[in-house]
C-alpha cells in the first residue's frame, strides 16, 4: 500500500490530522494499535479553547460539538472556604471556552472518518517506522496474523505518550525535558448535575479538587490523590465525601453523590521532546508533550500541533513549499512552552505539595490572594486559559 501522510495513532491528534489533510485532498492512512471502542472508553479532557473549537469545524466534524457543547464565560476558584470568579470574557475581551468530552470529539471525528470511507486500521500490532530519514519511509505492523507495508511521504506520529514514533528516533537526536508530580488525580464520571453552572477549581489543605461537567446531567469531577492510591481504595462514597471536604460549604452542599460511571487515576507529568521533527518524521499531541491537567491544555496544544502540521504538509504538496514544514517544530514549540508554564503555575498554586513546608504554603495563599485582588493577575490567568492565539 502506498499513501502520502501515514499516521500514527487514532486520538484525537491523529483523528484530527487526517481530517483536515483529506479536506485538502491529501491521502492518509491511521495506524492505530487499540480497537475504537478502547480509545472511545477512556475519559479524559472536556474543555475546548476556542482555537480547538473553529480548527474541528473547519475540519467539517464541529455539528454535535456547536449543538451540544456548553459555552462557559468564566469559572470558579475556591479557597479558604470562599469561591471567586474568574471572568473569562470581561478580561479578555469576549473570549470563552466549551465544555465537550474528548470521549464524544474523538467519536464525532471517527463517525466522519468512516462515513468518508477513509482508511483506519484498528487493532495493529508492531507498529514500526522505517527510513524516515530518507524520502522513502515506510510503517509496517501487524494484523490478524499477517505483516503489512505501508510507503509513503511523511509520517505523523500522533500516538501519544507511550506511543512508537518518539521511541523510534535515535536517543542523540532528541532531547527531552520532564517533571512527575509527587501526586495524582482521581476522576469520577457521573449522572448527577454539575455541582455548578461553572467549573470550580478548589484549592484545599486536604488537596485540590476540581468540578467539571460533560453535560446538565452529567458531572466530571477530580479530587488529588496519593501517587501510590489504586482505584479500588477509593468507593464511590469515599469520593464525594471527600470532594465535599475540599469544596466551600455552598458547593459542597450542592454536591449529590451518584454511582460512577467511569473512575480513574491520571498520575501528573511535564515533558517536552524537543525537536518535533526527525527528517521526514513529524510529533504531534501527547506524543511530543504531556501537561498537567490542571490548565486544561493537553488536547487543545495537541490541536494546535495538529493545526500548524497540517498546514506544512498542505503547503508542501499544494504549494511546493517546505517554509510551514521547516518552521513546525520551533513555532509549535513556542506554543508548547508557554502552555507548560501555566500548566505548571496552575499546578503549584492550587495543589497540595507533600513535600513542602510552610514557608511555600503560605506563599501558596499569597498567591491565591494576589489573584483574587488584582485585575491584572485575574487576566494572566484568564488569557492562558482561554488559549494564547495561533502564530
Ligand atoms: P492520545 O489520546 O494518547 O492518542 C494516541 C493514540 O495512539 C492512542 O489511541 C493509542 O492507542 C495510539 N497508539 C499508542 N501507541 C501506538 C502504536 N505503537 N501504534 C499505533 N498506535 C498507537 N487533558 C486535559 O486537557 N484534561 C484532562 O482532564 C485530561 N485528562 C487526562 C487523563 C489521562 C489519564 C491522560 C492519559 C490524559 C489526559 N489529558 C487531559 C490529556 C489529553 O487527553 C491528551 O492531551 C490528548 O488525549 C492528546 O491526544 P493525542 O491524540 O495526542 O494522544
Ligand atoms: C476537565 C479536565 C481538566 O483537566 C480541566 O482543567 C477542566 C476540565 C474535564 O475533564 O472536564
Amino acid at each position: 500500500t502506498r499513501t502520502q501522510v501515514a499516521i500514527v495513532g487514532a486520538g484525537p491528534s491523529g483523528l484530527l490530522m487526517g481530517a483536515l489533510l483529506h479536506r485538502a485532498g491529501i491521502d492518509n492512512i491511521i495506524i492505530e494499535q487499540r480497537s475504537a471502542d478502547y480509545v472511545l472508553s477512556r475519559i479524559r479532557a472536556g474543555l475546548l479553547e476556542q482555537t480547538t473549537v473553529d480548527l474541528v469545524t473547519q475540519a467539517g466534524v464541529g455539528g454535535n460539538m456547536l449543538a451540544h457543547g456548553l459555552e462557559h464565560h468564566g469559572f470558579e476558584i475556591s479557597f479558604n472556604g470562599q469561591r471567586h470568579r474568574i471572568d473569562l470574557q470581561g478580561l479578555t475581551g469576549g473570549k470563552s471556552v466549551m465544555v465537550y468530552g474528548q470521549t464524544e470529539l474523538t467519536r464525532d471525528l471517527m463517525a466522519a472518518r468512516s462515513a468518508a470511507l477513509l482508511p483506519t486500521v484498528y487493532e495493529a500490532a508492531e507498529v514500526a517506522l522505517h527510513d524516515f530519514d530518507s524520502t522513502a519511509p515506510r510503517l509496517s505492523y501487524r494484523k490478524d496474523g499477517a505483516l503489512h507495508e505501508i510507503a509513503c511521504d511523511f509520517i505523523a506520529g500522533c500516538d501519544g505518550f507511550h506511543g512508537i514514533s518518539r521511541a523510534s528516533v535515535p536517543a542523540t537526536a532528541i532531547q527531552t525535558f520532564e517533571r512527575v508530580y509527587p501526586f495524582g488525580w482521581l476522576g469520577v464520571l457521573a449522572d448527577t448535575p454539575p455541582v455548578s453552572e461553572e467549573l470550580i477549581y478548589a484549592q484545599h489543605e486536604r488537596g485540590f479538587a476540581l468540578c467539571s461537567m460533560r453535560s446538565k446531567t452529567r458531572s466530571r469531577c477530580y479530587v488529588q490523590c496519593s501517587a501510590s492510591d489504586t482505584v479500588d481504595q477509593w468507593s464511590d462514597a469515599r469520593f464525594w465525601d471527600e470532594l465535599r471536604l475540599r469544596l466551600d460549604p455552598e458547593a459542597a452542599d450542592r454536591v449529590r453523590a451518584a454511582s460512577s460511571i467511569e473512575k480513574s487515576i491520571a498520575p501528573l507529568r511535564s515533558f517536552v521532546a524537543e525537536p518535533l521533527r526527525f527528517g521526514r518524521l513529524f510529533l504531534a499531541g501527547d506524543a511530543a508533550h504531556i501537561v498537567p491537567p490542571t490548565g486544561a491544555k493537553g488536547l487543545n496544544l495537541a490541536a494546535a500541533d495538529v493545526r500548524y502540521l497540517s498546514q506544512g504538509l498542505i503547503e508542501h504538496y499544494q504549494e511546493q513549499s517546505a517554509a510551514g514544514l521547516d518552521a513546525y517544530s520551533a513555532k509549535a514549540l513556542r506554543r508548547i512552552w508557554k502552555a507548560e508554564r501555566f500548566s505548571w503555575s496552575m499546578t503549584r498554586l492550587l495543589h497540595q505539595f507533600p513535600d513542602e513546608g510552610g514557608f511555600e504554603a503560605r506563599l501558596q495563599q499569597a498567591e491565591l490572594n494576589y489573584l483574587v485582588g488584582s485585575t491584572a493577575a485575574m487576566t494572566v490567568m484568564a488569557e492562558n486559559y482561554v488559549g494564547l492565539p495561533l502564530e
